[in-house]
């Protein structure tokens, strides 16, 4: 692995979509970077392709065509196996229906990524309640998800999130189901990951607190990036 100044680096991506006779071009010869420690939003239209260019950034999904870089690694080159290694090392997702394990109280799904990867126990543990600190949600972590307000489920995604200390968050609309108070937690929660712990963050959004926040807003319109 080099070392990049950009984190990341989509060249001349293309997502093409088959189902059916139909195509569906998703991604339209996409060249997007993000800088270390950027905060960066994308807008757009629904169906233009956030989701898609997110996931293909976070080695959820691969392109049809063009390269990807993440932290200086070529995407391309790791196979399935490599590529979710690379997943649970170095990205956190976080999505806008949270995805907790319901049997799994606030703790444990905030574990989850760690006992994946098979970080240390202890090590894990004592990040774990620094995140739980973090989110403001002491009082809560022995709480299952059915307990938790949506605002607080969203704070335990972003905690688990975050467990692996990973160099890359990654947001797909994270206020999208969430009422304007519980939303503006997170946008704050938000910035506050971005500067005190450096991560990168790339976040799809309709929301323009997010926006504003962000250093940079791009925007996808029909599976091409515009830069405002
Ligand atoms: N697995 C798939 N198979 C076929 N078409 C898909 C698939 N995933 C996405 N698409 C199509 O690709 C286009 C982009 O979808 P994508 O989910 O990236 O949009 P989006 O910008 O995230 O939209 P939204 O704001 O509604 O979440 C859409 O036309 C969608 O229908
Ligand atoms: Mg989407």
């Amino acid at each position: 692995m080099s070392f990049s100044a950009s984190m990341v680096r989509l060249q001349n991506v293309y997502k093409v979509y088959k189902t059916g006779e139909a195509e569906i071009v998703a991604l339209k010869d996409v060249s997007f970077n993000v800088d270390r420690g950027e905060y960066v939003t994308i807008l757009g239209p629904s169906g233009s392709g956030k989701s898609t260019m997110l996931n293909i950034i976070g080695g959820l999904d691969r392109p049809t065509k063009g390269a990807v870089y993440v932290d200086g690694e070529d995407l391309q080159r790791l196979r399935d196996s490599k590529l979710a290694r690379f997943r649970a090392e170095k990205v956190g997702f976080v999505f806008q229906f949270f995805n907790l394990i319901p049997t799994f109280t606030a703790f444990e799904n905030i574990m989850v990524p760690a006992e994946i990867l098979g970080l240390k126990r202890e090590e894990s543990k004592e990040r774990a309640k620094m995140l739980i600190r973090k989110v403001r949600l002491e009082e809560r972590k022995n709480h299952f998800p059915h307990q938790l307000s949506g605002g607080e489920q969203q704070r335990v995604a972003i905690a688990r999130a975050l467990i692996n200390n990973p160099v890359l968050l990654l947001c797909d609309e994270p206020t999208g189901n969430l009422d304007s108070k519980s939303g503006a937690e997170i946008v704050s929660l938000l910035r506050e990951i971005n500067e005190e712990q450096g991560a990168t963050l790339v976040v799809v959004t309709h929301d323009q607190r997010i926006a504003q926040e962000a250093d940079r807003v791009v925007e996808l319109v029909d599976g091409q990036i515009f830069e405002e």
